[in-house]
């Protein structure tokens, strides 16, 4: 059982399905939540029009107004009422754009988003350790989304896939691979204090799938989970399962079984 009051939450890309989900679940269990958001309107609204109440929103969340790839608007977002936060939710991404090109027919707006936003994560919380020491005492959790189709174990993209993930989608998931190797590295550091997270779980979603409603989805029961070594292959998954997922058994568990893992997620 959680002690919500010791557990506070950070979350990034809250404008996106996934972290919308895990946002939305995290506030209506009653934990305290620091939102960044470029647009904190578009937040406000995203979660009025799913029905929770301005009330709770007043109790328990802060939007951050800031960019992902700014230190200090990262440092803001997370310091909750003056501690450091308990764990970092982090559904970044950048928007699929269509260009004239063969070889690489998707972008992004900002194809090194991921891994940018990562560098400036851990920047954050050196610089938050090192204006204040006895911060690092309990070190936050972070679960971050990221994609099938980068893993160096056994291929997790079913075959019909295969040609629209590594081919199609290179540029997006060359961002995602350089996030996963940052944080890999980052927590291979052999010096506890050179470490700047307790743990890390990497979520690889297979094809996203609705919008933002963390009512849209079939239940984070019905998923199918696996492992980099294991992994599950499926199609597709909504953004509501990936984002309960995330609540239900990264915040409530404290990441549980998943520690150090990069799972991969799928209807
Ligand atoms: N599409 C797929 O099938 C698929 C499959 C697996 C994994 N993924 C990945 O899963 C992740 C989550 O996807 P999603 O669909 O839930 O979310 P999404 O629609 O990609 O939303 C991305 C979020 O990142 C925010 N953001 C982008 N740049 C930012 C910046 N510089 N500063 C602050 N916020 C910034 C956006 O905010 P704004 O509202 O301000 O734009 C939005 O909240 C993404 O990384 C996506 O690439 C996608």
């Amino acid at each position: 059982m959680t002690d919500k009051s010791n557990c506070t939450i950070a979350v990034f890309g809250a404008t996106g399905g996934c972290a919308n989900a895990t946002l939305v679940h995290s506030l209506l269990a009653g934990y305290d939540v620091s939102a960044l958001a470029r647009t904190p309107s578009k937040l406000t609204a995203q979660l009025l029009e799913q029905g929770l109440a301005q009330e709770t929103l007043d109790r328990h969340l802060t939007i951050v107004q800031g960019d992902a790839t700014n230190v200090d608007d990262v440092k803001r977002a997370l310091v909750k009422d003056g501690k450091l936060v308990s764990f970092i939710v982090s559904g970044l991404g950048g928007k699929p754009i269509l260009q004239k090109s063969l070889r690489t027919p998707v972008t992004l707006d900002n194809p090194g988003i991921c891994a940018t936003s990562t560098e400036t994560l851990l920047n954050a919380l050196r610089a938050i350790y090192t204006e204040n020491p006895s911060g690092a005492a309990i070190k936050p959790l972070l679960a971050y989304v990221s994609t099938t189709g980068i893993s160096n174990g056994p291929e997790d993209v079913p075959f019909w896939f295969r040609f629209l993930y590594h081919v199609l989608l290179a540029v997006p998931h060359v961002d995602k691979r350089k996030m996963e190797s940052t944080l890999k590295w980052h927590m291979a550091q052999s010096e506890t204090s050179e470490r700047f997270l307790r743990a890390v779980v990497g979520v690889r979603a297979s094809l996203l799938t609705g919008g933002i409603d963390y009512r849209s989805g079939h239940g984070w029961r019905t998923l199918r989970v696996g492992t980099e070594e294991k992994p599950v292959v499926g199609y597709t998954i909504s953004r509501a399962d990936v984002g309960e997922w995330i609540f239900e058994e990264i915040v409530k568990k404290h990441g549980g079984e998943w520690v150090g893992q990069r799972v991969t997620l799928t209807s």
